[in-house]
């Protein structure tokens, strides 16, 4: 593998940092009474080449508002910038230039965002100031217009139900998963059915704390920030006391229980940079639980265990974020019968509990879903529009936090 010069490396760190840092307060100062705007950026290295100091910065023109380091902290030198520039123009920019790092293009939605930021590339690689124009920003639409949301194991089961049905109340929706392939696919098929940058796909293996960190990165370089995070990655591995392979208990684990600490350790700064300035708004964090993490699951206990676990780190995130704007709930679903978790032929649940003996007198999968149709009062297994009902009214209620939500047909009625 060729080794990439220090420098390189470093220039590309402070570049990171400082999208980290400008892209969530622009969100904020940009925009509107109800939401923040959808900030996309570019970093290439036209952009570093061409906004560099060493060019004279007239070239921009009034189109952009250029950010000097006139203060110590770039939270200060981005926030000057801007209200110099609505001071000077009498209205917001569109094009924000950190010069020789990053160019930043805001809008009340990714499609007019992204409009704004390759006209200014446009200008930029033709030499000549291109005139500011507003581009026009999608009507509203949805209970979630122009919002942006990351979905954790957002491949496929309930992540890629609660994925579609956000998109479809106006979302942009990140589909984050280990498997980029499938995640890539779904999100292609999104972006033709609700229009290009609605949805984008990024890799994740959630119980890494760098690739949750990468992940993060890709996002807030797309859309600028995130206005709820859906910690939806889970697995099970069913087995009994003496059976189950130590393995096996150590990846439910990671992934369920450790990887949604690492996901809020990861976005809540995100967040908290948004509240600082939007101090009106709320954002949210929702853990898919599920009916295990309220009451135990015989010979499934490495699954219950981190469920349990779950809502006891969202009790405890919860109390801890309140404070810098971030309502942490989770969603106790029942069992999503038709999705892959429980209907996948070689490592679904109903192949699991048939072969670890927990439905007694069951011999075929069909007996083993029969039984479980059985227990819920209102007779059907949990679908991913249940789901996406319960999200909306988390997210929209502003009066809740720290709640564990039961969506299980009755099956789980808590005291
Ligand atoms: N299916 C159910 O009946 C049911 C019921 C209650 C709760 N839940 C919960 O809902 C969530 C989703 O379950 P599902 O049934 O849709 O699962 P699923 O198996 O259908 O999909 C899980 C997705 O997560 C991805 N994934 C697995 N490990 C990952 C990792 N380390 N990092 C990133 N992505 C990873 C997979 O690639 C897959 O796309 C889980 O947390 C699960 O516990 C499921």
């Amino acid at each position: 593998m060729p080794v990439r010069p220090k420098k390189v490396d470093d220039e590309n760190r402070r570049i990171t940092e400082a999208i980290h840092i400008a892209a969530p307060l622009l969100r904020g100062l940009l925009g509107t009474n109800s939401s923040l705007a959808v900030v996309t950026s570019d970093s290439s290295a036209l952009v570093r080449t061409e906004t560099h100091r060493d060019k004279p910065i007239m070239s921009l023109g009034s189109h952009a508002c250029v950010v000097e380091p006139q203060y110590a902290s770039l939270v200060d030198q981005v926030t000057s910038a801007v209200a110099q520039y609505k001071k000077t123009w009498n209205r917001d920019p569109r094009i924000i230039v950190l010069p020789g790092k990053v160019v930043f293009a805001a809008g009340p939605d990714y499609r007019s965002a992204r409009k704004s930021l390759d006209h200014f590339i446009d200008a930029l690689q033709s030499g000549s100031a291109d005139p500011h124009t507003d581009e026009e920003a999608e009507p509203p639409r949805g209970r979630m217009h122009s919002r942006v949301v990351m979905v954790t194991g957002a491949a496929q089961g309930f992540g890629l139900g609660i994925a579609q049905g956000l998109v479809d109340e106006g979302a942009h929706v990140v589909l984050a998963d280990l498997n980029l392939e499938l995640a890539t696919k779904e999100a292609e098929s999104l972006q033709t059915k609700f229009g290009p940058g609605r949805a984008m796909a990024v890799r994740i293996n959630v119980a890494d704390e760098d690739s949750q960190k990468q992940a993060l990165e890709q996002v807030l370089s797309v859309y600028g920030g995130l206005d709820l995070f859906v910690s939806n990655a889970g697995i099970a591995r069913a087995g009994s006391i003496t059976e189950q392979r130590m393995e096996d208990f150590d990846l439910v684990t990671s992934i369920n229980y450790r990887g949604y600490f690492l996901g809020v350790r990861t976005v809540a700064p995100i967040m908290i940079a948004q509240h600082e300035v939007r101090p009106d708004l709320l954002f949210d964090i929702i853990e898919i639980n599920s009916k295990s993490g309220l009451e135990g699951s015989k010979r499934n206990f490495a699954y219950a265990g981190s469920k349990f676990g779950g809502i006891g780190l969202t009790q405890s995130f919860a109390l801890e974020l309140i404070d810098v704007g971030i309502k942490v709930n989770s969603i106790c679903p029942g069992n999503y019968l038709d999705g892959p978790l429980w209907s996948d032929p070689e490592n679904g649940l109903f192949v699991q509990y048939l072969r670890a003996g927990k439905v007694p007198g069951a011999s075929t999968v069909a007996d083993v879903r029969a039984s479980y149709e059985a227990k819920v009062p209102i007779h059907r297994g949990c679908l991913p529009a249940d789901v996406v009902r319960a999200v909306l009214y988390l997210v929209e209620q502003q009066y809740e936090t720290g709640q564990a939500l039961p969506v299980t047909g009755g099956q789980v009625m808590v005291n």
